[in-house]
C-alpha cells in the first residue's frame, strides 16, 4: 500500500524524536536512558552498602567496654582493694603489694556478671556458686578456669585497661601483675 507524504513525515519525526536512532547529538535515546539506569543503580547500591555498614559497623564508644577504658588514676586505688568498673565490665584489683589486676566481671562458666563481696572478700557468683579469690583464682567450682583478665597499661599515672583483648588463665601468675 502507499505511504502519503504526511505518512512518511510522521515516521521520520517519530525516529528522530522518540525512537532509538541518533539525535542530532549523537546520543541514542537507548543509551541515554541506559546511562540513567545506570547511574540510578550506583546510587543504590552506595546507599544500600553505606545502610549495610551502619547497621553492622561495631559500636565501640570511646571510653566503654569492647574499647580502652580508663579506670582511673593509680592513687585513687588502695592496696587491698577491689573496685567495680562498670563501664569497662571489669574489677581493678589491686592486691596487698600494689600489684593491679583488671578482671573481666564474667564468669568463666557460663557467662554471668559475678558480683564481688565485701563481706567475704571473694567473688561468689549467683548463677552457680562459683567462688573466685581476688586474683580471680577459682576457689570453689564448677567454674573450670581463673576470671579473664585485660592488658593494663599506665599511662602518666592513669590506668588504662584494654577491653578488647580478654586474657584467658588456667592459673594465677605473678606475672600477670601490672606494678606501678
Ligand atoms: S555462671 Fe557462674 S557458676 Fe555458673
Amino acid at each position: 500500500m502507499a505511504t502519503t507524504n504526511s505518512q512518511h513525515a510522521a515516521r521520520l519525526g517519530h525516529a528522530e524524536t522518540g525512537g532509538s536512532g541518533p539525535t542530532a547529538r549523537g546520543i541514542t535515546r537507548r543509551g541515554f536512558l541506559r546511562w540513567i539506569v545506570g547511574i540510578a543503580a550506583l546510587t543504590l547500591g552506595a546507599q544500600g552498602a553505606a545502610g549495610f555498614w551502619a547497621f553492622f559497623k561495631p559500636r565501640i564508644q570511646p571510653g566503654a567496654f569492647g574499647g580502652k577504658v580508663s579506670a582511673g588514676q593509680v592513687a585513687e586505688f588502695d592496696p587491698g582493694t577491689v573496685t567495680h568498673i562498670q563501664q569497662g565490665r571489669f574489677y581493678l584489683s589491686r592486691l596487698e603489694d600494689g600489684g593491679l589486676l583488671a578482671l573481666w566481671h564474667r564468669c568463666t562458666h557460663l557467662g554471668c556478671t559475678v558480683p564481688w563481696r565485701d563481706d567475704e572478700t571473694r567473688f561468689r557468683c549467683p548463677c552457680h556458686s562459683s567462688i573466685f579469690n581476688e586474683k580471680g583464682e577459682v576457689l570453689s567450682g564448677p567454674a573450670p578456669r581463673p576470671l579473664d583478665i585485660f592488658p593494663i597499661e599506665i599511662v602518666d599515672g592513669e590506668i588504662v585497661v584494654d577491653t578488647s583483648r580478654p586474657v584467658e588463665r588456667d592459673r594465677f601468675d605473678p606475672a600477670q601483675l601490672i606494678r606501678i
